[in-house]
């Protein structure tokens, strides 16, 4: 899973760029979008229309009745995941804004539905893309499959905070779990950092970089800035497209993917 507490810090563009990479290495790879601003999905280009199938179908167990009346949802992220267009080897189950709606959800049986949709699928890597929340369902939902968490930051004011609130909310909920005598083997990758400008860098970059490396959550190689990342996601293509531009980018989190993938 991929994680920040605050908003706009490259949690999406990390997980889009690791789903692809991780199914260039030839991983059957799974995005899953949990943010209700659906920016992920938006990027795959695969925007559910009002009754097609999305997360909140796995997540509630309301109002999913015509689409599967026993509404359990075992097996359902294997059957229901689609299948994208920028490679054989990666599928993406997409968010749908009503998700938002689910945050106000308190049944704790509702968390443990994404665990249950993912129990016999034989994807060898899951992704998931979690909502800039310090708590909640969803973000509980994700900390409940993950074995793996990767903060990411970007070179603006909540970059660290958002590293350290992510932090703080795993440090939570294994604090929850071990009380509640299921503790949680979940290992910190790092931090992705991301649009890094390596000439005239500015200052509160280079604070930030320096703060995440001493506090020991900083990964290497920090993804350099581009603009076709940005254009990339507006024409919701996969950088490489972009050719010899986007390369430092992809160079950047194939090397990153290698060293989280295992
Ligand atoms: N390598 C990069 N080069 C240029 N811009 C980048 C790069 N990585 C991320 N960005 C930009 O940083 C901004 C934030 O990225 P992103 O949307 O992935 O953050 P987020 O944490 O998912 O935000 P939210 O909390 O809203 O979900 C975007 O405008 C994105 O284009
Ligand atoms: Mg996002």
């Amino acid at each position: 899973m991929i994680a920040s507490t605050k908003g706009g810090e490259g949690k999406t563009t990390t997980a889009v760029h690791l789903s692809k990479v991780s199914a260039m290495l030839g991983y059957k790879t799974l995005f899953i979008d949990l943010d209700p601003s659906m920016d992920g999905t938006k990027w795959f280009n695969l925007e559910p229309a009002d009754d097609d199938f999305f997360i909140g179908d796995i997540l509630s167990a309301d109002g999913t009745a015509d689409k599967n009346p026993d509404r359990n949802p075992v097996g359902w992220a294997m059957q229901m995941a689609l299948q994208s267009d920028w490679d054989e080897n990666l599928f993406v189950i997409p968010s749908h804004e009503s998700l938002g709606t689910l945050e106000l959800n308190t049944d704790p049986a509702m968390e443990l539905r994404l665990k249950k949709s993912l129990i016999g699928a034989d994807y060898d890597v899951v992704i998931i893309d979690c909502p800039n929340r310090s708590g909640g369902p969803l973000l509980r939902s994700a900390l409940l499959v993950a074995d793996t968490i990767i903060y990411s930051a970007t070179g603006d004011e909540g970059g660290y905070e958002g590293v350290n609130g992510a932090r703080k909310a795993l440090q939570i909920f294994q604090e929850e779990q071990e009380l509640r005598g299921y503790p949680a083997k979940i290992e910190e990758a790092g931090t992705v950092f991301c649009g890094y400008q390596e000439v005239a860098t500015p200052r509160m970059t280079s604070k930030i970089v320096d703060d995440l490396r001493e506090l020991g959550v900083l990964l290497t190689p920090l993804v350099p800035a581009r603009t076709c990342v940005r254009e990339s996601r507006t024409a919701r293509r996969w950088v490489g497209e972009w050719g010899k531009k986007s390369e430092p980018v992809i160079n950047a989190y194939m090397e990153l993917g290698k060293k989280i993938i295992k």
